[in-house]
C-alpha cells in the first residue's frame, strides 16, 4: 500500500497514473539529508514548546539518527509507493517508533519543508561549485603567470586588432569567473532565509519558535512572511542564473580553447589526459573538453528558462508546480560539478606555444593603431593619423609589405609627421609596454592584475 501522508479524507485509493505524475522520491531523494538536518531542528523546537517530553525527543533525534545512518548505508531506501523524500523518510521514522514518529509532523507542512531543504541543499552545493571555481581560476592565474610577457593577437570580431599579453587575455577569464562567485556569495546572503513555521502557508498555532530553527540550521533570519516563505523561488531562479553564466562563461572560454587548439591557431597544446581522439582518423585530436564545456552551457540557461517559466503566472502560495523547481536546479548543480574539474584540469595543463603566439602578433597590421597614435603625440588630429595609416595599410596589402617595411620615403608620403624613427613604435613587446596605464595590457600591469586577483582568490 503507498505511502501518503494525506489518506485521511479519502475513500478510494489514488489511481497509477496520478501516481506516477505526481511522485517526486526519485529526483528529490537527495534531499534526504538536508530533510533529516530540518527534522532535527524541529524536534527540539517541538520539545522547547512542550509537544514533545524530554524522553520523546530523545527517542526522535535517536530515530532520525538512526534513519540517516540508513539512509547513507543504503540499508533505508524509499521505494516508488513513497511519494516524496518526507513521506519517505516518515516512513522511516514510523517503522523506527511507532506512533511517536508521526508526532513530527506537528506545526509542519511539506510546503515549508520542501522549500527549506532545497535551501540548504543549494547552500550546502553552492559551497562546492565555489571551490570548483577557484580551482580553474587558479589554474588560469598560473598559466598567465607564465604568460605575463608572452605576446598574442588580440581579436576583435576575431580578427587581428591589437598585440596583447596572453596572460592579460587569460586573466579576462579570471575576472568572469571572479565575478560569478562575488555573484553566488551574494546569492547566498538573500538564500540565508529559513521558510521553516510558515507551514502550509499561514504559519502555525502551535508555540514554535521559527527565529531559532533558523539559527540552528544557519540561516541568518526566519522568513518575515509565510506565504511568501512557501511560494518564494527566487533563490532558486537566481541560483540558476547564476549557474547559467557560469555556463556561458565557461562556452567563451571553452569556444576560444578550441580555436587555440585548431590547426589553424596553433596557440595551444591540449594535454593527452584532457583531449580525446576519433574512431577513424588516426591523427586526431579533439577538445571535447573545451566543446562539452560550450555545450553544457545549453541545458544549463535552459534550466534556467525551465523554472522562470513554472513560476510565470502562479498564485500565492504553494502550488504543486513548484515540484519542477527541483529537476533543473539538481542538474544545474550536477552539470557544474562535472564540466568545472574537466575544464581546470584542461586549463591548467594545456601548453601555450609561445613562439608561435609571438610570430603571430604583429599579423594582420595590428600595430597600426600605435602608427596612428605616434602620430596623435606629434599634433596630428586622429581622424587624420588613422586616414593616413589606413593608406599604408592599404600600400603594404597591394604590394605585399608589412609595416615595418615600409621605407622612409614610403612613410613620408602619407604625412610628413613621419620620420625616420617612426618604424620604432613597430615592434610588439614596446606596444605591450606602452599600454601601461591601469586595466592595459602592459606585462607590468599584467602583473598587478594577476597579484590583485590572487588576493581576490585566496579570499574566495
Ligand atoms: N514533493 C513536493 C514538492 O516537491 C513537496 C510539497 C508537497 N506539498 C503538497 N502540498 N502537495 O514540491
Amino acid at each position: 500500500k503507498p505511502m501518503r501522508l494525506w489518506g485521511g479524507r479519502f475513500e478510494g485509493g489514488p489511481s497509477d497514473a496520478l501516481t506516477r505524475l505526481s511522485v517526486s522520491v526519485q529526483f528529490d531523494w537527495r534531499l534526504a539529508p538536508y530533510d533529516l538536518l530540518a527534522s532535527r531542528a524541529h524536534a527540539r523546537v517541538l520539545h522547547r514548546a512542550g509537544l514533545l517530553t524530554e524522553e520523546e525527543l530523545e527517542r526522535m533525534l535517536g530515530a532520525l539518527d538512526d534513519l540517516e545512518h540508513a539512509c547513507r548505508s543504503g540499508e533505508f531506501r524509499p521505494t516508488v509507493a513513497d511519494e516524496d523524500v518526507h513521506t519517505a523518510l516518515e516512513r522511516g521514522l514510523l517503522e523506527r517508533l511507532g506512533s511517536l514518529g508521526g508526532k513530527l509532523r506537528a506545526g509542519r507542512s511539506r510546503n515549508d519543508q520542501v522549500a527549506t531543504d532545497l535551501r540548504l541543499y543549494l547552500r550546502d552545493h553552492v559551497r562546492h561549485i565555489v571551490s570548483r571555481l577557484v580551482e580553474l581560476e587558479t589554474a588560469l592565474l598560473n598559466q598567465a603567470e607564465q604568460h605575463a610577457d608572452t605576446a598574442a593577437p588580440g581579436m576583435t570580431h576575431l580578427q587581428h586588432a591589437q598585440p596583447v599579453s596572453f596572460g592579460h587575455q587569460l586573466l579576462a577569464h579570471v575576472h568572469a569567473f571572479a565575478r560569478d562567485i562575488d555573484r553566488l556569495r551574494d546569492w547566498d546572503r538573500r538564500a540565508a532565509v529559513s521558510p521553516l513555521g510558515a507551514g502550509a502557508l499561514a504559519g502555525s498555532s502551535l508555540p514554535l519558535d521559527p527565529q531559532a530553527v533558523a539559527r540552528e540550521l544557519g540561516f541568518d533570519s526566519a522568513a518575515p512572511n509565510s506565504m511568501d516563505a512557501v511560494a518564494d523561488r527566487d533563490f532558486a531562479a537566481e541560483f540558476l542564473f547564476c549557474a547559467a553564466m557560469i555556463g556561458v562563461h565557461l562556452s567563451r572560454l571553452g569556444e576560444e580553447i578550441v580555436l587555440w587548439a585548431s590547426q589553424e591557431f596553433r596557440w595551444i597544446e591540449m594535454d593527452d589526459a584532457y583531449s580525446t581522439g576519433s574512431s577513424i582518423m588516426p591523427q586526431k585530436k579533439n577538445p571535447d573538453v573545451a566543446e562539452l564545456a560550450r555545450g553544457k552551457s545549453g541545458r544549463l540557461i535552459g534550466s534556467l528558462t525551465t523554472l522562470l517559466t513554472v513560476l510565470k503566472g502562479l498564485p500565492l502560495t504553494y502550488n504543486r508546480d513548484l515540484q519542477e523547481d527541483k529537476e533543473p536546479v539538481f542538474d544545474a548543480v550536477d552539470t557544474l560539478l562535472l564540466v568545472l574539474p574537466a575544464v581546470a584540469g584542461l586549463a591548467a595543463t594545456m601548453r601555450v606555444n609561445t613562439a608561435r603566439l609571438a610570430a603571430s602578433a604583429p599579423d594582420g597590421f595590428a600595430l597600426a593603431t600605435d602608427l596612428a597614435e605616434l602620430l596623435v603625440r606629434r599634433g596630428v588630429p586622429f581622424r587624420e593619423a588613422h586616414e593616413a595609416v589606413g593608406h599604408l595599410v592599404v600600400w603594404c596589402q597591394v604590394n605585399d609589405k608589412t609595416l615595418d617595411e615600409l621605407t622612409d620615403e614610403e612613410l613620408a608620403k602619407v604625412s610628413p609627421h613621419f620620420t625616420p624613427d617612426s618604424r620604432e613604435v613597430l615592434n610588439v613587446a614596446g606596444a605591450l609596454a606602452a599600454r601601461k596605464a591601469h586595466g592595459g595590457t602592459a606585462p607590468d600591469r599584467v602583473r598587478d592584475q594577476l597579484a590583485s586577483l590572487r588576493e581576490i582568490v585566496d579570499a574566495q
